[in-house]
C-alpha cells in the first residue's frame, strides 16, 4: 500500500531530473517506505547471508596498543581514510581507543548498507555518544520507529514546490552578498558563506528570529569544531568525560538549546499565523507536527538544532569549495558565468535545468571536497559484506572523501574537473551527463559519489542544498569574477570536511549592466523576499 508521505508527485524524483540524479542514488524515488520496495527487489537479504559462516574477516593492518590508530587519525584523518582503502581495500579494520571499526570505500558494500540492506544496520553508539549532546533525539540520530515517524512528520517541507518557494531568499541573499563586495577586495570565502548560508536558513527554515541568536550560533559553532577536531586525539573521546574542550562544549550547546527552546515557545505561544503561507517553514512544520501529537515538545527542540547544523554549515562548505574551485579555474568559471549571464536575470530554480556547467561545478565540488567527509553505520547482526564477514555492533565508517579520491572510479581523482560531468546532447547541445539518456554517472558504479548518503536516510536537506549553492553561484557570478588569493586550499577533518585556514579570494566586480530589478541593494537595505 502507498505511504502517504510518499505518494506525493512533488516529492517524487522525475527520472530526468539532474537536480535530483545527479546525487548519483536517486534517493528520493526509495524514501522512507519505499526502502522496503528496494529490498524486496533486490532480495539483497538472502545474498547478505551467502557463505558468512565462510567469510573471512577483513583485512586488520594493525595499530598501537590502547590507542590503535588514533595517532594516524590526528595526524590527517582524511589522509588516513585514503591510504588505507588503496593499500588493503574496500573494508578494512582499524581501532579508536579500543573500539573495533572498518572503514568501507567498497561502493557496491556502501550500496548494502545504505539502501538494499540498511534494514541491518543502524546509526549506533558512536555517533550518539558523540553527537547526542547536540543533536538529541532529532531526525539526524533518531533509530527505527521514532525516525521514520519524524521523517513522515518533517518531509514536507523539503517537497519540490516548498524547496522552489524558497529559491527567492537564497538568490536575495547572494545579492546582498554581493552587494557587501567591493572591486579588488580580497574576501573569506569561507566566512562569507558561513553568513549567507545561516542567513537563507535562519529565513527560509527557523523563522528570522533565529537571527538574534547569531552569536551563541557562532558560540555553539565554534566549540562543536574545537570538539570534533581530529588533529586532537581527545575529539575521538566521549563527549561526557569532562576535559577542557568538552565543558566549554556542553556550557555553549546549553545556551543554544535554552535560545531555542524560547523561540520555539514564541512560536507555539503565538500560535497559527494570520498569513498561513508564512507557517510554509520547517519551525512551522515541526510546531505544527507537535499541535498533532506527532512530535513532543522536546523533539521539536531537538529538530530546530539538527537542522540548523545539518542545513548551514555543510552548505556554507559546499559554497565555499565551490566557490574556491571556480576561482582557481578560470576557464570554467568563465563557462559558468556565460552560462548564467545569458539568463534573463538572476537564476530561479526553473532555469537550472539550463545550467549545465552550473550544475557541474556543484557536483564536481561536492566529489572533490564532500563536505561531510565521513558517517557511521553499525550492524544490527553479523553480516557478509565484500566477501568479509563482519560482526555485529562493530563501527562501519562510510567516506565520500575516500571513495570520490579513488582513482578505480575517477579519472585524475585529484584534480577538479567539472567537465568529467558533462556530456554532448544528441541536439549536438551540452547537457549535465544526469539528463543524458544511458548510465547517470557513467561507467562509474552507483554508489561512487555519494555527497548526501543514500537510500531511506539520505541527506533530507539535499534538494535544498543543490539548489541554494547553484542559486547562490549563479547569482554571485553574474555580478563578480573570483580569483583566488589563497594559493592552495588545505582541509581538515573535523565533524565536517573544514578549510585549514581563511579561503581567500580576489573579487573583480563585473562591469556589465545589470538590468534595474537586478540591481543589488544595498548592505543597509532590508532585504525583502515577499
Ligand atoms: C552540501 C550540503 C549538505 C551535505 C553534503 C549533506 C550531507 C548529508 C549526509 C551525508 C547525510 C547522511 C548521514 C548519514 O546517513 O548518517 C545527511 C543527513 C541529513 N542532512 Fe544533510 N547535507 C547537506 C545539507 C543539508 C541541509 C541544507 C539540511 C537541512 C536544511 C540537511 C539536513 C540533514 C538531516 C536532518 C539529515 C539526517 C536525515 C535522516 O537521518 O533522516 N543537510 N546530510
Amino acid at each position: 500500500m502507498p505511504d502517504p508521505a510518499t505518494s506525493s508527485d512533488s516529492e517524487r524524483a522525475r527520472p530526468s531530473d539532474s537536480d535530483e540524479r545527479a546525487a548519483a542514488v536517486d534517493t528520493d524515488a526509495i524514501d522512507v517506505t519505499d526502502a522496503t520496495d528496494a529490498t524486496d527487489a533486490t532480495d539483497a537479504t538472502d545474498t547478505a547471508d551467502v557463505g558468512i559462516a565462510d567469510a573471512p574477516p577483513p583485512p586488520d593492518p594493525g595499530g598501537l596498543p590502547l590507542i590503535g590508530n588514533v595517532h594516524e587519525l590526528a595526524g590527517d584523518a582524511l589522509a588516513f581514510y585514503e591510504r588505507r582503502s588503496a593499500e588493503h581495500g574496500g573494508i578494512v579494520r582499524y581501532d579508536v581507543f579500543g573500539t573495533e571499526s572498518y572503514l568501507v570505500t567498497d561502493p557496491e558494500a556502501i550500496g548494502r548498507i545504505l539502501v538494499e540492506d540498511h534494514d541491518r544496520f543502524v546509526k549506533g553508539e558512536m555517533p550518539r555518544e558523540q553527537l547526542g549532546a547536540l543533536l538529541g533525539d532529532g531526525l539526524f540520530l533518531a533509530e527505527g520507529e521514532a525516525w521514520r515517524e519524524q521523517r513522515t512528520a518533517i518531509r514536507s517541507a523539503f517537497f519540490r514546490d516548498r524547496v522552489a518557494a524558497y529559491g527567492d531568499s537564497m538568490v536575495e541573499h547572494a545579492r546582498a552578498t554581493a552587494a557587501s563586495w567591493e572591486d579588488g577586495e580580497v574576501v573569506d570565502l569561507h566566512a562569507a558563506s558561513t553568513e549567507y548560508a545561516f542567513a537563507v536558513l535562519a529565513e527560509s527554515l527557523l523563522g528570522r528570529d533565529i537571527e538574534r541568536e547569531r552569536e551563541t550560533v557562532r558560540a555553539a559553532a565554534a566549540a562543536i569544531t574545537d570538539r570534533f577536531d581530529t588533529r586532537r586525539p581527545t575529539s575521538f573521546l566521549p563527549e561526557w568525560l569532562p576535559t577542557p574542550t568538552n565543558r566549554r562544549y556542553r556550557r555553549r550547546l546549553d545556551a543554544l538549546r535554552e535560545a531555542i527552546r524560547d523561540l520555539v515557545a514564541d512560536r507555539r505561544a503565538a500560535g497559527p499565523p494570520a498569513d498561513p503561507g508564512a507557517a510554509d517553514d520547517l519551525l512551522g512544520t515541526l510546531v505544527a507536527a507537535a499541535e498533532l501529537g506527532a512530535l513532543d515538545d522536546d523533539e521539536v527542540v531537538d529538530n530546530a538544532v539538527t537542522f540548523l547544523f545539518a542545513g548551514h554549515e555543510t552548505s556554507a562548505l559546499g559554497l565555499t569549495y565551490a566557490l574556491y574551485c571556480l576561482a582557481d579555474t578560470p576557464e570554467f568559471q568563465d563557462r559558468v558565468h556565460a552560462e548564467v549571464a545569458a539568463l534573463d536575470g538572476d537564476p530561479t530554480p526553473a532555469d537550472l535545468r539550463a545550467c549545465p556547467a552550473l550544475t557541474a561545478a556543484v557536483d564536481e565540488a561536492l566529489r572533490l571536497y564532500p563536505p561531510v567527509h565521513s558517517f557511521f553505520r553499525e550492524p544490527t547482526e553479523s553480516v557478509a559484506l565484500g566477501g568479509y564477514c563482519v560482526p555485529a555492533g562493530v563501527v562501519l565508517t562510510l567516506s565520500p572523501w575516500a571513495v570520490h579520491r579513488d582513482g578505480r572510479w575517477w579519472d585524475d581523482p585529484e584534480t577538479y574537473r567539472p567537465e568529467r560531468w558533462l556530456c554532448e546532447a544528441e541536439d549536438g547541445g551540452v547537457v549535465h551527463g544526469d539528463d543524458a539518456p544511458g548510465p547517470a554517472t557513467g561507467a562509474r558504479p552507483e554508489h561512487a559519489f555519494f555527497p548526501f548518503g543514500g537510500g531511506p536516510r539520505h541527506c533530507i536537506g539535499m534538494r535544498f542544498a543543490r539548489q541554494e549553492l547553484r542559486l547562490a553561484i549563479g547569482t554571485l557570478l553574474r555580478r563578480a569574477r573570483l580569483e583566488p588569493a589563497t594559493a592552495e586550499l588545505s582541509v581538515r577533518a573535523s565533524a565536517n570536511t573544514r578549510p585549514d585556514g581563511p579561503v581567500r579570494v580576489c573579487v573583480h566586480v563585473r562591469d556589465e549592466a545589470l538590468g534595474p530589478d537586478e540591481l543589488s541593494p544595498s548592505p543597509d537595505e532590508p532585504i525583502d523576499t515577499s
